[in-house]
């Protein structure tokens, strides 16, 4: 029995309408929370979006490289601003992940095409795409913009990986100030 339902059993004196409402959602929470078609169409969006705001790219905005941690790279640099996403806007964090022989600060200063390993990116959706999770659309990109993938084979994008002991969702959740994010709690 999943939460909704459970929720439903226990108000035994729920409206039938509220109790409706409840089903619906468990019929929704009972879809694949990312790797979709829908989800991998809206990170191609993002993807598009991102290279005309100069997001990424030889020619990107770079951030100062620092150490990172696991399960990020070795070396990191993170942006945040806004972006317009198939004609909505939204707020964006942009986390490339460096790594590979001789990485450094320096190095990737240098020469940051060379080391970047992904491209990390939470972007938050309209309200209501995942109230749980503070509405944010997580995604980690290979250098070239296709999708990284799970041992399943499922694309990382969407809530990932909503309900899962571990990945995106379970681990930024531990994320001071309640609003998934690590490095700041302006959200
Ligand atoms: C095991 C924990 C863990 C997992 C799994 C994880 N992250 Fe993170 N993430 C972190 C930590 C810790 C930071 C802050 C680290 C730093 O910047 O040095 C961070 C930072 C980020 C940031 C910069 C914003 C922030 O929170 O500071 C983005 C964007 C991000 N992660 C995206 C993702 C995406 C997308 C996934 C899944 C594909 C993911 N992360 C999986 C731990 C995790």
């Amino acid at each position: 029995m999943n939460k909704y339902s459970a929720f439903c059993a226990a108000v035994a004196g729920a409206t039938l309408a509220a109790c409706a409402g409840t089903a619906m959602q468990s019929t929704e929470s009972e879809k694949p929370p990312f790797g979709d078609a829908a989800s991998m169409a809206f990170a191609a969006d993002l993807w598009q979006a991102m290279g005309a705001a100069g997001l990424r790219g030889s020619d990107a905005l770079h951030g100062t490289p620092y150490t990172g941690q696991h399960p990020h790279g070795a070396i990191l640099d993170t942006l945040d601003t806004t972006l317009t996403v198939a004609g909505r806007q939204g707020e964006i964090i942009v986390k490339r992940n460096y790594g590979g022989e001789g990485v450094s600060k320096a190095a990737v200063a240098d020469d940051p095409g060379r080391y970047l390993k992904a491209v990390t990116v939470m972007f938050r959706r309209e309200k209501g795409y995942d109230p749980d999770n503070a509405d944010w659309f997580w995604v980690k990109y290979l250098p070239d913009g296709s999708l990284d993938r799970n041992a399943k084979g499922m694309a990382l994008a969407g809530r990932v990986a909503k309900g899962a002991s571990q990945g995106c969702i379970a681990c930024h959740r531990g994320a001071p100030g309640g609003d998934m994010v690590f490095n700041n709690d302006r959200y």
